[in-house]
């Protein structure tokens, strides 16, 4: 079991989990791939035995971090993954001296927002009809 960055020869694989999972974000493999090389960017991913099971990605500038893609393949879910990767990032920007970290999820996607209150996130926000005119998103967020 090994957390790691992601480099680029993982794009490919990263873009496959983000297809089985349709509440992730959809950059495709050039989107994952431009991101890995951004300065201001971090992804991680969570590998077992040379396969990739999930991934986190998330922007920071000034004294902010944003979560913007996440998700942990199907058939691996449900046994702490998600919550590893949301801990290993939100260690990794604390140490980094950034003070907080946001993040915009669909109100229906009851999991996620299970995982992120687990983890100590607070709803600051929310966007009405936000994801295709309908569903509304909620604005969450922690302070280190
Ligand atoms: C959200 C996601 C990353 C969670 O990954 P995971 O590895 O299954 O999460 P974990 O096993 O670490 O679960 C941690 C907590 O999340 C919550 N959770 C995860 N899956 C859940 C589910 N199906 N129903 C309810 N709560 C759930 C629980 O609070 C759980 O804690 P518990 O095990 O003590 O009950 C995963 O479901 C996923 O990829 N979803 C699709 C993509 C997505 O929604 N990304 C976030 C967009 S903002």
């Amino acid at each position: 079991m090994k957390m790691r960055c992601a480099a680029r020869r993982d794009a490919f694989r990263l873009a496959l989990i983000e297809q089985m999972q349709p509440m992730s974000a959809h950059w495709g493999e050039k989107g994952f791939c431009s991101e890995i090389a951004n300065a201001s960017a971090r992804v991680w991913c969570w590998e077992e035995d040379g396969e990739i099971l999930g991934f986190l990605a998330l922007r920071q500038a000034a004294d902010i971090a944003e979560i913007l893609n996440f998700a942990v393949q199907p058939k691996s879910c449900r046994r702490g993954i998600g919550f590893r990767l949301l801990s290993h990032a939100l260690r990794d920007v604390q140490l980094q001296g950034r003070k907080t970290i946001t993040l915009e999820v669909n109100i229906t996607n009851l999991p996620a927002i299970s995982l992120y209150t687990k983890a100590g996130f607070k709803e600051w926000g929310r966007r009405e009809k936000f994801y295709g005119g309908k569903e509304d998103a909620l604005i969450m967020g922690i302070q280190l």
